[in-house]
């Protein structure tokens, strides 16, 4: 390593992404770039494609790992799929689930949120009165994994009354992709965009999306007045999809990276993988339940991982979370939104989820809440 070289300290990342990713994937980013041309590239995003479509739960064509983070991905479902102008309804219970309907405002739609308490998942029969009672909306868009409250939306009744009312359904994935189930197809799912850096376990800079054939073709219809040359999928299908035409110049190390942390959840097993999750989830929960510290979200509606626990009276949240830093090495998030000072968000996602990361925050929570 030259000693021009500045590299941070290393860090266990359980806040709400990007998570560590294992040793396999830092390696496989590593490797000399390619071009973005390269025979050998199409080949690689190939079996990309296919990993992300299992992810997804999908047989989507269009299924892809878009340049950027989460939020490239959220913008370019939205700028394909809405017109100023256009009707769409949101269905939002926390900071993500706003910000959807914040960027659809910005691109010049009329947008209707039905709004749930934050902690809690939205009551389906609240986008069904909606529907019966506005005018019909062209997209209902809604948050699978709530990073801000830690909740899981289910999306499969959602999408079935958005499809009733003839709108298309979109969903956020970022926090539930790789680490919960996601069946895009099954559920209804029209489109839907995640982000590498949380379950997926890579990171962060690629923003992987599914887009159904029905939003295809939405998006030929769709008129773009607000610009969006980047993100219109009519330019990108040509690069991802032969002729592979020059659009932009791919992160490929990045996809060095994605397709060693895929490979990674094939062998592992995806079933496997969720149980993970799972364990990881409930053995930090238990532990931290003892020290007087406890979730957020009911048992019914509350997310492996990503877990939202409420900061105890007379706990100094700021200087909890910069002892776990500086002394401990262990990164935990803070509240967003209306719950900044309230929450603390512990991510137990991709390679994070694990029970000795969970042992070692424990021990060093134990130690900052007894200082
Ligand atoms: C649910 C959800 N949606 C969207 C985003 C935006 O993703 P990014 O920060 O990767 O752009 C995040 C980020 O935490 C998220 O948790």
């Amino acid at each position: 390593m030259s000693k021009m070289t500045r590299l941070p300290s290393p860090r266990l990342l359980m806040g709400p992404g990007p998570s560590s990713v294992s040793q396999g994937v830092v390696d496989a980013m590593g490797a000399p770039p390619i071009g973005y041309l390269d025979p050998e590239l199409f080949e690689l995003l190939e079996g990309i494609r296919v990993g992300l479509r299992r992810l997804f739960g999908t047989s989507n064509q269009f299924t892809v790992p878009l340049t950027g983070t989460g939020m490239a991905g959220m913008e370019a479902c939205l700028a394909n799929t809405v017109s100023p102008g256009d009707q769409i309804v949101v269905v939002a219970a926390g900071y993500f689930g706003e910000r959807i309907a914040e960027l659809a405002v910005r691109m010049g739609a009329i947008v209707t949120v039905v709004r749930g308490e934050w902690g809690r998942a939205v009551d389906p029969a609240q986008l069904r009165a909606t529907l019966e009672a506005g005018p019909a909306p062209v997209l209902v868009a809604a948050v699978h994994a709530e990073t801000s409250t830690g909740v899981r939306q289910e999306l499969a009744p959602l999408a079935e009354i958005a499809h009733e009312a003839g709108a298309l359904f979109l969903a956020d994935t970022v926090t539930s992709l790789g680490g919960i189930s996601v069946e895009a197809d099954k559920w209804g799912v029209d489109i839907a965009y995640s982000a590498v850096q949380k379950c997926v376990g890579c990171p962060p800079g690629l923003s992987p999306v599914t887009v159904s054939e029905a939003v295809l073709e939405r998006a030929q219809k769709v008129n773009l007045p607000h610009g969006y040359w980047f993100s219109d999928f009519k330019l990108l299908g040509s690069y991802y999809n032969a002729p592979h035409v020059y659009h932009h110049t791919v992160p490929v190390n990045n996809y060095y990276a994605l397709d060693a942390a895929l490979s990674e959840a094939f062998a592992e097993g995806l079933r496997e993988r969720f149980a993970r999750h799972i364990t990881a989830s409930g053995a930090l929960l238990d532990g931290l339940a003892q020290m007087g510290v406890n979730p957020l979200a009911p048992t019914d509606c509350r997310l492996p991982t990503l877990n939202a626990v409420i900061i105890p009276d007379n706990v100094d949240d700021q200087q909890v979370r910069t002892n776990l830093l500086t002394k401990h090495g262990i990164e935990i998030g803070g509240g967003l939104g209306k719950l900044k000072g309230k929450i603390w968000r512990i991510g137990t996602m991709g390679h994070t989820a694990d029970l000795n990361n969970v042992e070692r925050l424990l021990a060093a929570m134990k130690t900052e809440l007894h200082r």
